[in-house]
């Protein structure tokens, strides 16, 4: 039996070595062909200073997407100076690709409302928006997820060499001539990474600062995530800020952020309790986690908000109109679905840990829970695409939950003076089954 497993092994790594080999050979003669023939190209190598330029944009999914379009909101895009747009998504993502079109039609409307006023009507020769001054180009994903290590390699090359074809305009979804520019290739390339997603916790805390309220930010990991948020909203709406780092898992953490954040802000009036902990897994494989998966599970997602209730409270009934207490739980909890049973479980916990604090606590402590559908930050890239794009079918919205409308629910229930004890949701009609 040990025998046959170590020549089992043997196989399978000589099969691995082959196919390692083969690829590293195909990749060789990929870039070899790409330097000749871009040494043959009669396309100039550089481009005048204030010339049209060519933007390519790649979209992640979920979240990134999201993200990098907010960011083009921001900048704000030129398209007379980025005349060609080409974004770059991977199969199946029509989430991104539909976002793309959205997003180029906005800029086509915004631009046609700045030209009219200007007494243009972007009808010369060159237009750069509408249909002909964008691409939608595909590639195949490098890697599904759950996709076995062993074909891997060949998908990755097989989106590698789509992504060369994109950077020299000869993908099969590429227009042959670009509008407006001299070279197929792109002048600017915008791609964003993981851990640069902004969370709902930043959003929330900077419509309570747009509000006038110092904040005080905890963290777990990513310390420049919080640093980050706070350095915003502080310079923005002049108010105060703390961050402190802790463990929403641990007790004596959940104690010692409240503590300190009292200290720090000289007080305490409402508390958004928003970690939240999952450990993706097959949802109706009762061995897929193993027993620390669903104590994590339990204690980020339920007790840890209880210890911080029980520290916020002193301070709530000593304030005049005493606190308010907000969890953030999830659709999961309303429901049998999510990213792993031990998650739901937790977050349908927590939606009844605010409703027994709720009935129990007050009169000076309003509590709630909030239930966001899928919200494309940085937590949805744990889902594959295919999860996100059935789950957004399944809403009545046909939209995933939105970051701003999310956050814009904490503040209309920490200003609310007679509610208490409510599980909202804001799912786009998601729990609605
Ligand atoms: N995104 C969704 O689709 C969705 C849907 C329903 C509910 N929710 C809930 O919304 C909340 C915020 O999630 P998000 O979408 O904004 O995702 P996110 O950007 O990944 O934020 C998760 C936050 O939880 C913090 N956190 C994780 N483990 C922690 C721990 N042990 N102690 C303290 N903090 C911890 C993280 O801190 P660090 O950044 O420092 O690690 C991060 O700030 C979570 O409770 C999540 O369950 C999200």
């Amino acid at each position: 039996m040990a025998l046959f497993a170590g020549a089992g092994s043997l196989q399978l790594l000589f099969m691995v070595a082959a196919i390692c080999a083969v690829l590293a050979l195909a990749l060789l003669i990929a870039i070899h062909y790409l330097l000749s023939t871009s040494q043959l190209s009669t396309v100039p190598k550089t481009r005048r200073k204030q010339g049209p330029a060519h933007l390519l944009v790649v979209l992640g999914s979920g979240g990134h997407t999201a993200e990098m379009l907010s960011m083009l909101r921001r900048m704000p895009l030129d398209p007379t100076t980025y005349t060609f747009r080409t974004y770059i998504v991977t199969s199946g993502d029509a989430f991104s690709a539909s976002k793309a079109v959205e997003f180029e039609s906005a800029l086509e409307n915004q631009y046609n409302v700045k030209a009219r006023d200007h007494g243009n009507d972007n009808s010369g020769p060159v237009r750069v928006v509408g249909v002909e001054s964008f691409d939608i180009v595909t590639v195949p994903r490098a890697r599904r997820v759950h996709q076995s290590f062993l074909t891997a390699p060949l998908s990755t090359l097989q989106c590698f060499w789509a992504c060369i074809q994109v950077l020299c305009g000869t993908h099969p979804d590429q227009r042959p001539n670009l509008h407006g520019t001299a070279s197929p290739y792109p002048d600017l390339i915008l791609t964003n990474g993981p851990a640069t997603a902004v969370g709902l916790g930043a959003v929330v805390s900077e419509k309570f600062a747009a509000e006038g309220a110092n904040v005080a930010i905890s963290y777990a990991s990513n310390a420049d995530r919080a640093k980050q948020t706070a350095a915003k909203i502080e310079s923005k709406y002049n108010v105060k800020t703390a961050i402190f780092q802790g463990d929403a898992g641990k007790k004596e953490d959940s104690i010692a952020v409240v503590r300190s954040a009292i200290e720090a802000l000289g007080g305490l009036d409402v508390v958004v309790s928003n970690a939240g902990y999952t450990k993706m897994s097959k949802f109706d494989d009762l061995y897929a986690l193993e027993d620390e998966d669903w104590d994590k599970c339990w204690a980020v997602n339920v007790k840890g908000h209880m210890y911080t209730f029980r520290e916020a409270l002193p301070t709530f009934n000593k304030n005049p109109e005493g606190g308010v207490f907000i969890i953030t739980s999830s659709v999961a909890g309303l429901g049998s679905t999510g990213s792993s049973m031990a998650y739901a479980v937790a977050k349908s916990a927590s939606i009844h840990l605010a409703k027994c604090l709720a009935k129990t606590q007050g009169p000076k402590a309003r509590v709630h829970a909030v239930c966001p559908g899928l919200l494309l930050t940085e937590w949805a890239d744990i889902f594959p695409q295919e999860v996100i794009d059935k789950h957004v079918g399944q809403t009545p919205l046909q939209k995933p939950a939105d970051l701003e409308d999310t956050a814009d629910l904490y503040i209309s229930l920490a200003k609310n003076s007679s509610m208490t004890g409510q599980v909202m949701a804001v799912d786009s009609g998601f729990a609605l089954r």
